[in-house]
Order: structure tokens, then sequence, then C-alpha cells
């Protein structure tokens, strides 16, 4: 049988029903944000007319055209007429489809707004809205969104991926995720959240050699250095803001694309830490962030075996039992269920 979440896949629609219910995580009943895969999102400068086909047949499961900051000023309405040529004319399938627009503290945002919705039919799924500072950011391009959708009587309303990307937008990271109904997902922009803190890196993301302990002192014996993550509290904060809203947390980019190990090991530790997928900012970073952000085999089958034992726990009348020497729960059957349900949901739209 597959879930509610698969059925609503498989058929293409993209309603805002809740996935597999809401969540029950206290009196109040957090509603889940419109159901999509969300492993691997493939940005294409909007610059690019000649890519973003490629794009649009890749692996990933968004294809984010990009208009503001891998396109320079000048060639700003160049690269907006190629995103609406190519959301009017390129086939994406069944793909998600998002525009990167230009922030609010420039006057290309309202421009890419207006010509998107008034010119480029309804392929375009969602918005990725980048540097949102307080929650009015959201209001304002909510109240804009919405104007221009009904003046030209837009059937599917356009959903909103945020980008936190500066230390204002992480101090008031929790009003901004509950600022609107469109509201889909937050992502972590690295690069400039670094600028913003003024870390001491030119890198975007990776790991930082100065940020690490050196093990205690044991008389004569070496000392480790132990690399840490600089980015684990950002991360931590907008995975719990996201998920307490009932959005999808999305880990940003990693710029180093000759190191594909490098970028494994950030897909993983994104992906134990509750992140919904990651960016790629190059074809070759895509099937990685796949299959990171799919649950395995072997973790599906343990995550059956799971409810299994708990179904026949709780026929018996008990809320725990062992399994493999391991307690096992009610929390168990929540958090073998997402795992589950990821799997089904990946499997309909394969
Ligand atoms: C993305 O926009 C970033 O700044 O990392
Ligand atoms: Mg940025």
């Amino acid at each position: 049988m597959l879930s509610r979440v698969a059925q609503t896949l498989r058929s293409g629609a993209r309603v805002a029903s809740p996935v597999a219910g809401a969540l029950r995580n206290s009196f109040t009943v957090v509603q889940e944000a419109t159901p999509r895969l969300n492993r691997c999102e493939l940005y294409v400068p909007g610059t690019q007319a000649k890519i973003i086909p490629k794009a649009a047949k890749s692996a990933a499961d968004v294809v984010v055209m990009d208009l503001e900051d891998s396109v320079a000023i000048g060639e700003k309405e160049v690269a907006r007429k190629n995103v609406i040529q190519a959301l009017k004319e390129v086939d994406f399938g069944n793909k998600t489809v998002a525009v990167r627009i230009n922030g609010l503290y420039s006057h290309h945002m309202y421009r890419d707004v207006v010509d998107i919705i008034e010119q480029a039919g309804e392929r375009c799924d969602v918005f990725i809205v980048p540097m949102v500072g307080v929650d009015k950011d959201v209001y304002m391009a909510d109240a804009l969104v919405s104007q221009v959708e009904e003046a030209v009587g837009r059937k599917k309303k356009i959903g909103f991926g945020l980008i936190i990307e500066a230390t204002m937008g992480m101090m008031n990271v929790n009003s901004i995720a509950a600022a609107s109904k469109r509201n889909e997902s937050l992502h972590f922009g690295v690069a400039d959240y670094s600028a913003s803190t003024k870390s001491r890196t030119t890198n975007i993301g990776g790991p930082n050699k100065l940020y690490g302990v050196l093990t205690d002192k044991d008389g004569d014996k070496p000392r480790d250095f132990v690399w840490g993550d600089p980015w684990h509290y950002a991360m931590s904060r907008i995975v719990v803001a996201a998920r307490a809203n009932g959005l999808r947390p999305v880990d940003g980019p990693f710029g180093d694309i000759g190191d594909p190990d490098g970028y494994r090991a950030q897909c993983n530790r994104g992906a134990a830490l509750g992140m919904e997928g990651k960016w790629a900012i190059h074809p070759s970073q895509v099937a990685i962030a796949n299959e990171v952000f799919s649950p395995g085999e072997a973790e599906v089958t343990q995550a059956r075996r799971v409810l299994e034992a708990m179904e026949k726990a709780q026929r018996e009348g008990l809320g725990a039992v062992s399994l493999d020497g391991k307690l096992v729960d009610i929390a168990s059957i929540k958090q073998a269920d997402a795992i589950v349900k990821k799997a089904e949901a990946i499997a309909a739209m394969n």
C-alpha cells in the first residue's frame, strides 16, 4: 500500500495536504508543506540558456534557475528573459521547477516576480527567496506574488523556499519559517552566512582547518587535532525551525566541485542532522546527493522490522519491546515511519 504522500506524488498533484497526516508533537498540530522530493537542488545560472535543458534532464529532484548571485548586474535582464523562455519551452518532466529571484535588497526583485508570473505560464513551482532577514520580508514577497497571481488568474500558487544566509535571518529564523502559508523549505546559504558572521574563510561550505580542538596532554604522547564542523549550529537551528513549521530544511552549496568525497561527507552530516537534501552547484554532485538523501535498503528493512516489532508489541498491549537487544518504543514508530514513507515517495517518483 502506498502512503498518501506517495500517492500524491505519483498523481503529480501538488496539493497542500498533510504528508501522512499532520505532525502531533504537542496539542499544537504542525501541518506539513506541499510534499516534494528535495534530495538535490541543481542550480543553473539564468544566463546559461543552453544548460537549462540539460539540467531539466538531470536526476535532480529540483532545478533552480538562478537570477541572483550567479548573474552579474549587467546580465539581470537577459537572465530573466532566458528563464521565462525556459519556463515556457523546456520539458522539465515531473521535476520541481524553481527560480531564485533577486533579494528584497534589490529593485530586480519585483521585476523578477512580475515578469515571471505574467509571462511564463504556470510551470514555476517555487520561488527561492534569498537573504531573508525578518518575517516581514516574507510578508512583502507574499503580498507581491499574491497580487500578480490574482491579476493574471494563476491557478497554482507559487511556493517559497527561503534562504537563511545572514546573521539577521538566523536570529529571526523561527518567525521567518512561520511567516507565510507559501513557505515550503528553508535553505542554508553557507557562503553569505560566513561573510555575514565574518568567519575566517573564503571557501563555500566545507570544514575549516582553524576550527578544531587539541586533545588533552597525556604525558609525552602525541596530541591529536580533531576538526569540528563550523556549520553545525547554523544547520541545526535551520533544521529545528523548518521541521517545527512543517518545512523541509535543505543544506546549501559546497564549492569544491573537484572533491566528491568532501561533498559526500557534507551530505552525510546534513542527512544525520535531519536535512532533507542539499544543493548541487555542478551536475557531478547530483548523484551523490540523491544517494545519500535516499534511505538505503538496509535502513528501510530495519525500519520495517521496527514497525513490525511495534505492531506485535501493541497487539500484546506493550508500549516498548527489545529488538536485537535494543529498546524500541512508540517514538521508534515515528522514526521508522519517516524512513519508510520517504523511501515510498522516492519509489513513486522513479
Ligand atoms: C548561497 O546563496 C550562499 O550564500 O551560500
Ligand atoms: Mg547567497
